[in-house]
């Protein structure tokens, strides 16, 4: 059903993997009344996991596969082609294992979400549980924030915290940490959604 608002906000999730924050999307946006829906999920893994979460609710699954273009601005203007195509509004970057290029990211600015398990600015880039761990912070947690050119360096839209036990693994951490994202992902989503998200340089005003 359309909201009183108008049509729903199409998103376009990119996943390279397991599809957690994808499902947990999924959830969200099922619920009746959520001002947005899942229109197009896309990988650039033909096995992800996400693709499958994706075919299993009926929305457009599409692989992309990196082998079949020259170079990163050839991929990227086909992913932007496939967003198009399916109307999207924002794009949701879920456990997205390639870096996206300046063109592509100006192209969305303002329009794309990532979500990152750690309290940004800490540990931006890969393994940031393991960053975490090793650096023996006492407090960890989720970040969503706006993509930029940068790697995890976009506004802060959403961060929640979890604490680090002495005996934490980086499998238990992510655990703890994976539950806030996927509370945080959709909760970020819907302000987007409603418009309730303003960037005024780094910081996101949420009304
Ligand atoms: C999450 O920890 C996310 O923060 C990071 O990649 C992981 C993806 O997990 N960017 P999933 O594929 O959503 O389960």
């Amino acid at each position: 059903m359309t909201p009183a608002t108008g049509a729903p906000l199409g998103l376009g999730v990119l996943a390279s993997g397991r599809g957690s924050n994808l499902q947990a999307i999924l959830d969200a946006t099922a619920v009746p009344g959520f001002p947005a829906r899942v229109a197009v999920v896309v990988s650039d893994r033909e096995r992800a996991q996400a693709l499958e979460r994706a075919r299993a609710r009926g929305v457009p699954a599409v692989w992309l596969n990196p082998k079949d273009f020259g170079d990163r601005p050839a991929y990227d203007a086909a992913l932007t082609g496939a967003l198009e195509a399916h109307g999207v509004g924002l794009v949701c970057l879920a456990g997205f294992m390639r870096i996206l290029g300046p063109a592509f990211v100006r192209a969305w600015a303002g329009r794309i979400l990532n979500v990152h398990p750690a309290l940004l600015p800490a540990f931006p880039g890969l393994a940031a549980q393991r960053q975490a761990l090793e650096h023996g912070v006492k407090v960890a947690g989720a970040t969503v924030h706006f993509v930029d050119e940068g790697v995890d360096t976009g506004p802060i839209v959403l961060q929640a915290s979890v604490p680090v036990h002495p005996d934490d693994t980086e499998e238990s951490l992510s655990a703890r940490i994976l539950v806030e994202e996927h509370r945080l992902y959709p909760e970020a989503i819907r302000l987007f959604a409603e418009r309730r998200l303003t960037i005024v340089g780094r910081r996101v005003l949420v009304r």
